[in-house]
């Protein structure tokens, strides 16, 4: 059955969004990607060609923009779906072993999901958090950090009983009125607007 079938007002109100041209059309492709993945969890093959139709592409083309992000899933994950980052930083920090450690404790694969439908694993690249690798990622919601072997089994521990610990960091992040990051521990973090320097105009 058709997804966006009956969501009229909703796929009108996205293409809204762009401009009203073939260009503007495939840029909806996104949210479209967006809408159904929260709705399903994933995207499978059916939803990627009624994307496709939608946004006058193929669904090569979808296809081929989701393996870009790793936000997207072509198959089902569990409920809690866990992102380890595998990029240099985290790899410095030991995210192979924490990577180990997951998958044997788990017993789950990449593009598998746990018996109880409750685990699915994935490596990913580089999620902006390195400067306190090694760091995971569960769901879309929120970011680990410096996840030791001990942290780990924590996790899981809290997870196996269907409670998720809260994150060391929200997704999105929160961004104050003057432009500075409001992390997790009530720190603020980055440079406000009112220190940056305006552009000046002119040809130097
Ligand atoms: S290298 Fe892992 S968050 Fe950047």
């Amino acid at each position: 059955m058709s997804y966006f079938a009956d969501k009229g007002p909703l796929v009108a109100d996205i293409f809204s969004r762009y401009p009203a041209s073939p260009q503007g059309r495939r840029s909806a492709l996104m949210p479209l990607l967006r809408e159904v993945q929260d709705a399903e969890g994933f995207v499978s093959e059916g939803r990627m060609a009624e994307i496709a139709a939608l946004c006058g592409t193929t669904a090569t083309e979808v296809r081929s923009v989701m393996s870009f992000y790793s936000t997207y899933h072509t198959v089902p994950t569990g409920q809690y779906h866990l992102q380890v980052c595998s990029t240099l930083m985290c790899a410095l920090a030991g995210s192979d072993e924490l990577w180990d450690e997951l998958v044997h404790e788990l017993d789950v694969q990449p593009g598998e999901v746990s018996p109880d439908g409750r685990f699915s694993v994935q490596k990913v690249e580089c999620l902006g958090s390195c400067g306190t690798a090694p760091m995971m990622q569960i769901n879309d919601e929120g970011y680990y950090e410096n996840v030791t072997r001990s942290k780990c089994h924590r996790l899981l521990a809290e997870l196996c009983q269907g409670r998720k610990p809260a994150p060391d960091n929200p997704v999105p992040v929160t961004v104050l009125d003057d432009g500075r990051q409001l992390l997790a521990s009530g720190e603020r973090a980055g440079a406000g607007v009112g220190s940056l320097t305006p552009l000046t105009g002119g040809n130097a």
